[in-house]
């Protein structure tokens, strides 16, 4: 090919790989590092300090339920990280493979794009009442999630 062609092809798709370039695809692991870790730590852990509730032996539980899984699509990290909706599923799914291990051995039904897109349309004012009714649904069950300091 002559030289100046191959150059004019390599000019032509400059712009794309640049902006390809600009918008890295991140992998569920270095999103949960840079959106997520700030708040949640390294370990999961969370602070009292902070309310952060911690994921492990909680996190699996709520994901275990019809209304625990519409309040993690509201929960403030989600809220404002913009990530997409499919970011989300992964960085969740994420937080499940780590520390979504349950009692009952069956690991909670993972996210899906579609999942996350239909979930976070549903309106949920106020996330902290809403946990509430989580938390009461899963004791009537007879499990305990995370402390939670806020009333
Ligand atoms: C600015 C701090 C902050 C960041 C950053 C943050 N979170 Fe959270 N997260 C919270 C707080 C506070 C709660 C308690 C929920 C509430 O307000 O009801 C919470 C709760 C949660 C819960 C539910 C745990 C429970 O026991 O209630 C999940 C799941 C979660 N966050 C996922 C994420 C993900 C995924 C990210 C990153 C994309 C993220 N969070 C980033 C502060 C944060």
């Amino acid at each position: 090919m002559p030289l100046l062609k191959s150059l004019s092809i390599v000019m032509a798709l400059l712009p794309a790989a640049l902006a390809a370039a600009d918008q890295p695809t991140r992998s569920p692991h270095t999103n949960y590092i840079l959106r997520c870790a700030g708040c949640h730590g390294f370990e999961g852990l969370g602070t009292t300090e902070g309310d952060i509730p911690a994921f492990p032996d909680s996190v699996g539980y709520i994901a275990s339920t019809e209304m625990g899984r519409t309040y993690m699509m509201h929960v403030p990290g989600v809220v404002s990280a913009s990530l997409n909706n499919g970011e989300i599923a992964e960085v969740m799914n994420y937080i499940l493979d780590i520390w979504g291990a349950t009692d009952s051995g069956s690991p909670p039904e993972p996210f899906t794009e579609e999942e996350v897109t239909h979930r976070r349309a549903e309106p949920v004012p106020d996330v902290v009442a809403y946990r509430r009714l989580v938390v009461d649904e899963l004791s009537a069950m007879g499990v305990t999630v995370a402390e939670y300091p806020w009333p």
